[in-house]
Formats: C-alpha cells, structure tokens, sequence
C-alpha cells in the first residue's frame, strides 16, 4: 500500500469508527462546570444577542465546526452537508487534514467544496508531524499555501496530534523543531494551532502566545478520544501492543475547560472537545473561549444530510439561547461575565495549573 492510499484509508476507518463504537474520554468535564441561575432576568428571550467577531470575521453564533474529514467520496458528502449548514447558519467551519489531496490532488474535490457556499470563517488543516518531516522551508510554505487556496481559507490550523500519532501502529512521532517552524511560519501565515483531543498545558500556551499566530484551539479531553480510536483500529488488525496503547491513554489529556480558561487570558480560544449541546457552548464562553468547537455531534448528522446537521445546530443554538435567558446575559460578552461554580477534577486541574 503506497502513502497516499495509507492515509485515505485511515481517514475513512476514522468516520466509520467515530459513527459506529463508543470514542468518548470516560469523564466529560463541562459537567463540572455550573450557571448560577437568574429566576428574574430583565430580558427577553427575543432579546439575546449571540453574534460575535473572531479571527476579524463576523459569526451569527459562537460556534465552529471543527474538521473532520476530505480525502473520500463520503468524505465530500460530509463536507458538502457541514458547509451547507455552516453557511444557512453563518457559523465557522474547519476541515479534515488535507494531507490526502496534497498528495493525489484528485482528492481536493472532496475539500473544495466548501467554495461552494458563502461560510464566514473556513479554516484549512494540516498536521503538525506533516511539517514537520517536509524539513525544507520552501516545501512547507507551499503545503501551507496549498491548503489554503484550495478552500479559500481564513485561517489554517495546524494540528497536534501526538497522543494519536504515539499510540497508532503508523504512527509519525517526529515533533523536534515543530516549535520553530510556527515561529516562523505564524510571521507569513494566519495561523490556528489546534489540539486534538489532549489539550494545551499552560507552559506551551505562553510560548505560543509570543509568536504570531491568530489563535488557538485547545482540542482537549473530554469528548472524542484519539486514543480509543486507535484502540479500535488496532483490534481490528490483531495488533495487541498498539491495542493496549490506545486503552490505556484513552482518558489522557487536560481537560478542554481548563486549557480554555487558560489560553483565553492571552489568545483567542475556541473551545473544543467534549461539546454536547448549547449549554455546553455557553459553558465554554463563561470560562473565556470566544466560541466553541463542535466535531462528534455532527458527524452522524452530516452522514445524512445537511437538514439533519442545521436541526441539531438549531437545538444547539436554542439551549444555547435559553442559558442566556437563564443566566441574564443579553449577549456573548454579558455571558463571559458570569461567575460559574466549579467543581469536581475541573475545580483541581485549575487549581494546579493555574500555578504556573
Ligand atoms: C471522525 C473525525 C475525524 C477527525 N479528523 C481530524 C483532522 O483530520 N484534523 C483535525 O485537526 N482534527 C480532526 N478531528 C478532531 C476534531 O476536530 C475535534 O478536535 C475532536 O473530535 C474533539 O471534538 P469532539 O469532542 O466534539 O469530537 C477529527 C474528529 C473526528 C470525530
């Protein structure tokens, strides 16, 4: 099997497993999070506001659709639906890692139809272990260039994936020089560092809030699991040794919470990892993110139609609105100013974190 089809084929057991087994980390920590309830709001339900401005474009609701996939035929479908909705709904979206169509441009297709549709905010995705091992600055400005352009992107997140890329039989583990090279590529390109499923700790947020980058997202634990994912993947071709990697970090990581409330004191934050209705996303904005990623949720509506994915955006944004009403706040930043309780593992992480 040649490199291209390696990564096509990863990329489709990634959506078969994700709609078929159970991915998610074992504790989701927006639990841990409460409103304090306003019984009299001096609001209108009408009233509440949820637009917000983010990476300079203008969204209708504090949300993104955070990339899942290209590469395949069902992959084009997915994306075709997630964009669909993205635009009706005037909302962010990102894309899957397009290291498949970089690699056989016959596969950019499956990307570019986010040109399509008129989306306020579309983020192009390649990993970081990709840039990493392309070592020549000529052909990482150009992967970058290329990613861009075929989406007509705002932003390109690169993302960290190193738990997935150390537990899976594939794997690739190079990560020296990754810190550089953003250095060096935030100076040229909009760039959106983006986590996974493990997280950002403090101690990388501060040093990547002294390059150029636009922003971060978080991507930590709580939500889908890469690890289990590759649990899965694992089992299936009778590799035990990946099998028990991929169980045993199932749960690794920082929750998505915490490297949220810690990376919005210095960086724009989207909220990703674990995010499972619009109380969920108004948790998110009350710990500091600008907006919440969604991935998980969506992936089951966006395998059926672009209808399926707006009605679960749309009972998103109605919990998300009825938090609002609840908490008093008439719009986003009104929101952000509530004191939440927290508690449980959310209420320690902080606490230790916040230390440094
Ligand atoms: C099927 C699937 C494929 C994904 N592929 C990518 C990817 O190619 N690049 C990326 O940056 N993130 C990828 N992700 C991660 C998501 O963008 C998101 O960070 C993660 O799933 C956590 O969000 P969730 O808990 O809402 O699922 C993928 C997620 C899923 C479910």
């Amino acid at each position: 099997m040649n490199e291209p089809d390696m990564t096509e084929r990863r990329k489709a057991d990634h959506i078969e497993i994700c709609s078929t087994r159970d991915v998610l980390a074992r504790y989701n920590y927006w639990d841990d999070i409460h409103l304090v309830h306003l019984a009299a709001p001096e609001i209108d339900h009408e009233q509440i506001e949820m637009e917000l401005r983010i990476f300079g474009k203008e969204l209708a609701a504090p949300i993104i659709i955070s990339g899942m996939t290209g590469g395949s035929e069902k992959g084009e479908n997915i994306n075709r639906n997630l964009a669909k909705a993205a635009s009706d709904l005037q909302i962010g979206i990102g894309v899957g890692s397009q290291r498949a169509a970089l690699e056989k441009s016959s596969l950019s297709r499956s990307y570019e139809v986010l040109k399509d549709f008129d989306i306020p905010l579309k983020i192009a995705n390649i990993g970081a272990p990709q840039l990493v091992m392309a070592d020549k600055r000529k052909q990482t400005v150009g992967i970058l260039n290329d990613a861009m352009e075929m989406i007509d992107a705002d932003l390109i997140a690169i993302h960290l994936n190193y738990l997935q890329e150390a537990v899976q039989p594939e794997g690739e583990k190079r990560a020296k020089g990754l810190l550089g090279l953003i250095r060096d590529l935030a100076i040229d390109f909009p760039i959106l560092i983006k986590e996974t499923g493990a997280g950002l700790s403090p101690e990388l947020i501060k040093t990547l809030a002294k390059m150029k980058i636009k922003g971060v997202d978080v991507g930590g634990a709580g939500g889908t699991s890469f690890s289990a994912v590759e649990y899965y993947r694992a089992q299936e071709i009778g590799d035990h040794r990946s099998a028990r990697l991929g169980r045993t970090f199932w749960n690794w990581g920082i929750p998505t919470p915490v490297s949220a409330a810690i990376a919005a004191m210095s960086l724009q934050t989207i909220a990703t990892g674990g995010i499972r209705t619009g109380l969920d996303v108004a948790r998110a904005i009350i710990v500091g993110a600008n907006c919440a990623g969604i991935a998980n949720r969506l992936l089951m509506p966006a395998l059926e139609s672009y209808a399926a994915v707006e009605e679960e955006l749309g009972e998103i944004i109605d919990e998300l609105r009825v938090a609002m009403f609840l908490t008093g706040s008439k719009n986003l930043k009104a929101l952000s100013e509530q004191d939440p309780l927290v508690t449980g593992p959310t209420k320690d992480w902080l606490e230790h974190l916040a230390k440094v």
